[in-house]
């Protein structure tokens, strides 16, 4: 299956493709993950790490002495990860395929386990936070980055045709399976399966009116899924004119609009495991 919310499938920035401006929604990792606590020489797994831009990231803060194992069902995504030059500052990756919501195969116990927008799919969260806590050695760090459906979008004015985006993209979500709940549960799931929580914050992906959107590009992305799950046509999207009516609709509300909250828990592992 393709990388569900489908925010990674837009072309990486510098990819040829210019106009395309960042997935605004990986902005918060690099500040939440470096400040969970992962040191160099550490052992750190990501979970459900598609294209390998988080396993890079804490590639470099486990350093040359460390090592990173990611996993992820889709062989697809996983050739895109290995495809990725390594970097001899950052800790070795090993990419393996393996399915989140079975048995994990015996990988060796880790430092810290991290991942960024898998949970949600998966069918049961709480059984794989269990499962993955056994590959966890006592006191190490599990720490997640959630998006949740929540509410929005917010901002200064009306904001028919965002509120609508937001509402498609989140509909399909659900009709996929994905949990659009769970990031609002994450930080109470990690207390439940015994873990002390330390940080449990969200942070806003915000818009700025004027600035270039990755709106219209997501919207164009999911546009097929839409359909296939019957929550827009094309005719509703009109995609061809839809950055610009965004755009418009962002100028007359005026400044900044709230389109989305990353989730970011982190937790220490019980130290009786
Ligand atoms: C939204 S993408 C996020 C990718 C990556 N973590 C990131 O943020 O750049 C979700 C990823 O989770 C993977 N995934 C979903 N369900 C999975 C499962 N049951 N087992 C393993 N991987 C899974 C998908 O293949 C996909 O690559």
């Amino acid at each position: 299956m393709m990388c569900p919310d489908d925010r990674d499938a837009a072309p990486e920035p510098g990819s040829g493709a210019d106009a395309v401006p960042e997935n605004p929604a990986n902005g918060p990792s690099s500040r939440f993950f470096a400040a969970v606590g992962i040191v160099p020489g550490m052992r750190v797994l990501d979970i459900g790490c598609g294209n390998g831009d988080l396993s890079r990231f804490v590639a470099g803060l486990a350093g040359p002495g460390g090592e990173v194992v990611a996993l992820d069902r889709s062989d697809d995504v996983l050739a895109s990860a290995r495809a990725a030059k390594a970097d001899p500052r950052a800790a070795p990756i090993r990419y393996r395929t393996a399915d989140l919501a079975g048995v994990l195969p015996d990988l060796g116990r880790f430092d810290a386990i991290v991942g960024r927008r898998v949970l949600m799919y998966l069918p049961d969260a709480a059984a794989t936070i269990a499962r993955l806590s056994d590959l966890a050695r006592p006191g190490s760090i599990m720490a997640f980055q959630e998006h949740g459906r929540a509410g929005l979008p917010a901002g200064l004015g009306d904001l028919p045709l965002h509120g609508r985006l937001y509402d498609w993209m989140w509909t399909t979500v659900a009709a996929e399976g994905g949990d659009t709940g769970l990031a609002l549960r994450l930080a109470s799931l990690m207390r439940a399966a015994g873990h002390r929580v330390e940080t449990a914050r969200s942070e806003g992906i915000l818009l700025e009116a004027g600035e270039p959107s990755f709106l219209p590009t997501l919207a164009r992305v999911m546009l097929p899924r839409m359909q296939a799950h019957g929550v827009a046509t094309a005719e509703d999207m009109d995609p061809d004119t839809l950055a610009q009516r965004l755009e418009a609709e962002h100028l007359a509300a005026g400044g900044t609009i709230v389109w989305d909250l990353a989730f970011l828990v982190s937790a220490r592992i019980g130290a009786g495991r």
